[in-house]
């Protein structure tokens, strides 16, 4: 029996643990959360921070795991290359993991490789560089952490005045105090997913997205088919592609986030060397295109026999966000009843007592609605009005 190690036990990493138990694999979760629900499912598992190298590195070499895996989170992406590299598991390899981490080498990695219509991007490390910096900026651009996530600190400028501050913002939602300016883009949100399996380089699903409004650029669900004409979708697959060879990405799972503008041009915005959150992994990407990636992704893990072809049936899939009104919850409705008049799938943490946030970023969402349908149009519509239906059935304090 192989063992997987699973870096991070939250709900999202959950869907990956119950798979790999499901195809008979050993399963050890590490997360520094004591209370990590992805804990009661593996066979072992340590309070350990997933950022921290050294001491998830020790626990993999002590317990001879076979595969590592990281899913939906950025934060062990580093750890996870690591310890595949000083153990010769499959894995991609530090130097792309290390750039795939900062936007700012990403997107002139991308920007020297032609791999999309991007225009030059500006990296700030200190606030003494603006000055050189703001003569050679096009208005309106894009200010971000260097390595951000869940759109924390990321805002558009659209006037020299503004620039500074911007800067302070992205600055503060980064670990190193770096930040990025990229040419704004006005046009729609797709996400795209790719596993890389040992060089070979599969497109597994285009998807459109639905985002707040800014000042928050949070997501709100994801569906497949695109919508997009199968002209466009190539092009996309293309740009992909271009981008993972310059990025050198060697082995796993990519996930990202492009802007396709009005006139077609097509921008890589963000990409994560790990599967995606937000149910695409578990939910959209299977269901939407009838390959099984959870359990190819763990297969090619630990070194088994991989296949990433579509065999099982697949149908237009949408999911919603619960993005929902603040409060304190004093009571739930009852989610299977919902399920079944709505014929829908709920997955989500939510319990009473639990206080719902604003929705700013991803991180406030207390679950997901999962709708299927004939036609996409109406499996999103369906997948919004139950979420609606969520949100004025949970009572409040
Ligand atoms: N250049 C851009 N032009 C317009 N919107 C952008 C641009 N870059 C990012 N965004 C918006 O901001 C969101 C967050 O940016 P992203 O780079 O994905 O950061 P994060 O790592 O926090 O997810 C994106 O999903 C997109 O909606
Ligand atoms: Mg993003």
């Amino acid at each position: 029996m192989k063992t997987l190690l699973l870096l991070g036990g939250g709900f999202l990493q959950c869907f990956v643990i119950k798979k790999a138990k499901e195809l008979g694999y050993r399963v050890m979760v590490l997360d520094a959360d004591p209370n990590a629900m992805g804990f009661q499912m593996a066979d072992n598992y340590a309070v350990i921070n997933i950022v921290n190298e050294e001491a998830c590195l020790k626990y993999a070499q002590e317990h001879k795991v076979d595969g590592v895996l990281t899913a939906a989170t950025d934060f062990s992406v580093l750890t996870m290359s690591r310890i595949a590299e000083e153990m010769h598991l499959p894995g991609i390899n530090y130097k792309a993991a290390k750039r795939i981490k900062n936007k700012a080498d990403v997107r002139k990695c991308l920007f020297d490789a032609k791999a999309d219509d991007t225009g030059y991007s500006f990296e700030i490390d200190s606030l003494d560089q603006i000055p050189q910096i703001l003569p050679r900026v096009k208005f309106p651009v894009m200010m971000k952490p260097c390595d951000g996530s869940g759109s924390r600190g990321a805002s558009r400028v659209d006037e020299a005045s503004d620039f500074e501050k911007a800067c302070v913002f992205a600055m503060s939602g980064s670990i190193t105090h770096r930040a990025v300016a990229e040419p704004f883009v006005e046009g729609k949100e797709y996400g795209v997913e790719s596993f890389v399996d040992h060089g070979e380089i599969h497109i597994l699903g285009i998807m459109q997205k639905d985002m707040t409004l800014p000042p928050y650029y949070a997501e709100l669900g994801h569906a497949i088919p695109s919508g997009l004409s199968p002209k466009q979708e190539e092009r996309i697959s293309s740009c992909v592609r271009k981008a993972l060879l310059a990025l050198e990405v060697n082995h796993g799972s990519v996930n990202m986030d492009l802007l396709i503008g009005d006139n077609g041009d097509v921008h890589i915005v963000d990409i994560g060397a790990r599967m995606g959150g937000n149910l695409i992994g578990s939910h959209v990407i299977p269901i939407g295109t009838g390959v099984d990636y959870m359990g190819n992704m763990i297969r090619a893990a630990v070194g088994d026999p991989t296949d990433f072809m579509s065999h099982g049936q697949h149908q237009p899939v949408a999911t919603k966000l619960l993005a929902l009104t603040p409060g304190k919850v004093k009571a739930l409705p009852d989610f299977k009843t919902i399920e079944e008049e709505y014929k829908v799938k709920i997955e989500h943490h939510l319990h009473v007592g639990d206080a719902i946030n604003e929705y700013h970023t991803n991180l406030d969402g207390c679950g997901y609605v999962v709708a299927t349908d004939l036609d996409v149009k109406c499996a999103i519509e369906r997948a919004a009005m139950v979420k609606k239906t969520i949100d004025e059935l949970i009572v409040r304090e």
